[in-house]
């Protein structure tokens, strides 16, 4: 079968590789500590789930008009308005199947051949490969840790050209975890004041995962730009519902418009039942802000001891995340140096090779995220699970020296 050009440009999901070894290494017999996984650890909240069920008792499985249901969109409008003072209105909103859904979706509505979309990287792994298949060009913007793995105004002036579409801003950050200030953000939006033609995703998603510094976005910090600005939010990882598919996102109407046709001409309306469950998860803000509480509690201790079980391992370094719940690990003084057979580590793909094989530690190549030397580590796992993993972690390093 002849495959697009536009397909064979992407690659396959780098995290979705790692989990596919990871599941032939286990129906192989070896067990392993999934620290590689981008989703809570956590069941979705009883209340939701009752939501879901009611739903589907009362009739509410068919199809919903395409941009979610009206009750979903006044919702998540109302979220938007009140909890990130962004200026909007149903017709502002569409509702998708995960906020993946509706970042693909605006990409492809927009981009035309040759449009460059400006993303700072370390980054979530779908984004380029997702402005690729739209037809565009990544223009990835590598941003160390000597900046916090933060894009500065200077360089956001530095890349945007005249075929720049789209700027790309994911706070909290997978897979650093790093947070955009209200300060920071203002400082972007100034250069974007002077490039009208470059229009903002915010990807939220992490928006409630915050353990240092407030969460900020641009709509609300340059609302005189909300006219090119789609922010984007979901419940898959405050809420623990990753496999429920419902995202939502505020933009302006003719996006708008122009992703909810391209959603009626592909997938429709997402899932009626989930579209129920993330109704009751936004308006009954109460439980649900208890429920991320107790997540955040806990993630943020697993933050620590991660980082304490981790702090005098030989070759590793990694600060304290300020969002998400990831560590991203340096590990750039590993490679070059030999294990015992012999063979020499040459980049941040075989330490996580070695941590898989050796250690069996299921962990991300920072290189999937264009963060070369780096490993992601999700703490959305138990602490018995962390303590055992960065135990084997430690163990395995300590072995090369
Ligand atoms: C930065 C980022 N954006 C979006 C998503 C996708 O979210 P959803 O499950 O709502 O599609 C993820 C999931 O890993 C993510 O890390």
């Amino acid at each position: 079968m002849k495959i697009s050009g536009r397909v064979l440009r992407a690659r396959e999901s780098g995290t979705a590789r790692i989990a596919r070894i990871t599941t032939e290494l286990e129906a192989a017999g070896k067990s392993i500590f999934k620290l590689n996984v981008g989703e809570p650890d956590f069941d979705t909240p009883d209340f939701v789930k009752e939501a879901a069920h009611q739903a589907a008792l009362d009739g509410k499985t068919r199809y919903t008009d395409v941009a979610g249901t009206a009750e979903l969109r006044e919702a998540a409008a109302n979220k938007f308005r009140s909890e990130n003072a962004v200026e909007c209105t149903t017709e502002n909103i569409i509702v998708g199947a995960g906020a993946k859904q509706l970042i693909f979706n605006a990409l492809l509505a927009s981009l035309d051949d040759g449009d460059e979309v400006v993303i700072p990287t370390p980054c979530w792994v779908s984004y380029p490969d997702m402005v690729l298949i739209g037809g565009g060009t990544p223009r990835l913007v590598p941003c160390g840790a000597e900046m916090g793995h933060k894009m500065s105004a200077a360089m956001l002036e530095d890349v945007i050209g005249p075929n720049t579409r789209w700027l790309i801003i994911n706070s909290p950050c997978n897979p650093t975890g790093a947070v955009y200030t209200k300060a920071e953000l203002a400082e972007l939006a100034e250069v974007l004041r002077r490039h009208p033609q470059v229009a903002v995703v915010n990807d939220d998603i992490y928006e409630k995962i915050i353990f240092r510094g407030e969460f900020a976005t641009m709509a609300s910090v340059a609302p005189d730009l909300g006219g090119r600005i789609l922010t984007v939010n979901g419940v898959s990882k405050s809420l623990a519902m990753t496999g429920w598919r419902i995202g939502y996102a505020a933009g302006p109407r003719d996006l708008i418009a122009a992703m909810t046709k391209l959603q009626g001409q592909s997938t429709t309306n997402p899932s009626s039942v989930g579209q129920a469950a993330a109704l009751a998860a936004l308006t009954d803000s109460c439980a649900s802000n208890r429920f991320i509480r107790k997540c955040c509690e806990a993630y943020e201790r697993r933050r620590s001891l991660v980082h304490a079980a981790l702090g005098d391992a030989p070759g590793l370094r990694t600060e304290l995340p300020d969002g998400a719940f990831y560590h991203f690990v340096d590990c750039r003084k590993l490679v070059g140096t030999r294990l015992q057979d012999g063979t020499v580590i040459s980049d941040d793909r075989d330490v996580c090779e070695y941590l898989l094989q050796g250690a069996g530690v299921s962990v991300v190549p920072g290189s999937e995220f264009n963060g070369p030397g780096y490993f992601r580590l999700s703490f959305a796992a138990s602490d018995e699970v962390l303590v055992e993993a960065c135990r084997r972690i430690k163990a395995a390093v300590e072995a090369i020296g």
